[in-house]
């Protein structure tokens, strides 16, 4: 890995498919049970409000019978003995990279585990159901909902995931399909700035052809594989 000192990771959710959370799209997806326009929009939020805090929180309580898996666990490694900047930005709401102690991270999607006043856009940390109507702690408004960025909001931590994309030696996407921007663009973005640019998936992500190089095969395999070569090890 001569040359290489600023790495950011993209994660998305093939890398927590090996611990029991189901992907969005192909068979057996998320999205194949459900319209994406009734669970994830501002929208669908406004007209069935039990029905998308109901979606969130069965998917929340999934996350006490699910471990982070070797993937995880390896970013985790690299994030502890990598001396040089990392940032994984993940598009997952479940916290399995912080379970696995992963700490120079962020959810650019939001995060299950977190509530979002939606009057005075305080966050704070939720681990049970959430209720249509929820009072907020600090504004008093019956307005808490899912942290989640919906389609159509803005992902979070933008200006630091650019200012990370352009520092960047080497950019790593993890188990994404690459079909949501403006996650689905950071490759390019890694790219125009002279980073290196390395896929780690299950099968071609649909920005495939942007990569350097593509490495198929499970996330609990080539990640800590990876992770072994990039320390030396
Ligand atoms: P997708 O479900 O779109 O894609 C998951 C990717 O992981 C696919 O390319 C799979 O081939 C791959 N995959 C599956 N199992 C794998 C494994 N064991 N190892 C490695 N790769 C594996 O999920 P995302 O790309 O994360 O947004 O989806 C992006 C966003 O779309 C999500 O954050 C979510 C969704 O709508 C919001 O909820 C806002």
């Amino acid at each position: 890995m001569d040359g290489i000192r600023n790495i950011v990771i993209l994660t998305g959710a093939g890398i927590s498919a090996e611990s029991g959370i189901a992907t969005f799209r192909g068979p057996g997806g998320l999205w194949e049970g459900h319209r994406v326009e009734d669970v994830c929009t501002p929208e669908a939020l406004a007209a069935d409000p039990v029905l998308v805090h109901r979606f969130y929180d069965l998917r929340r309580a999934a996350l006490d019978t699910v471990r982070p898996n070797a993937a995880h666990e390896a970013l985790a490694r690299l994030d502890r003995e990598w001396p040089g900047e990392l940032l994984i930005v993940t598009q997952n709401v479940d916290d399995l990279h912080e379970r696995a102690g992963a700490r120079r991270m962020l959810h650019m999607h939001g995060e299950l585990r977190s509530a979002l006043c939606a009057a005075c856009g305080e966050r704070r940390a939720w681990s049970a159901d959430l209720p249509p109507g929820t009072a907020c702690d600090v504004c008093g408004a019956a307005a808490l909902r899912p942290d989640i960025v919906f389609f159509g909001e803005m992902p979070y931590q933008m200006e630091r995931i650019e200012a990370a994309l352009a520092r960047a030696d080497l950019f790593v996407s993890i188990g994404t399909s690459g079909a949501v921007y403006p996650a689905a663009g950071f490759v390019r973005g890694a790219q125009a700035y002279g980073a290196a640019t390395l896929e780690l998936n299950l099968e071609r992500s649909e920005g495939s052809a942007w990569f350097d190089a593509t490495r198929l095969g499970p996330a609990g395999r080539l990640v800590p594989a990876w992770v072994a070569e990039v320390l030396g090890s």
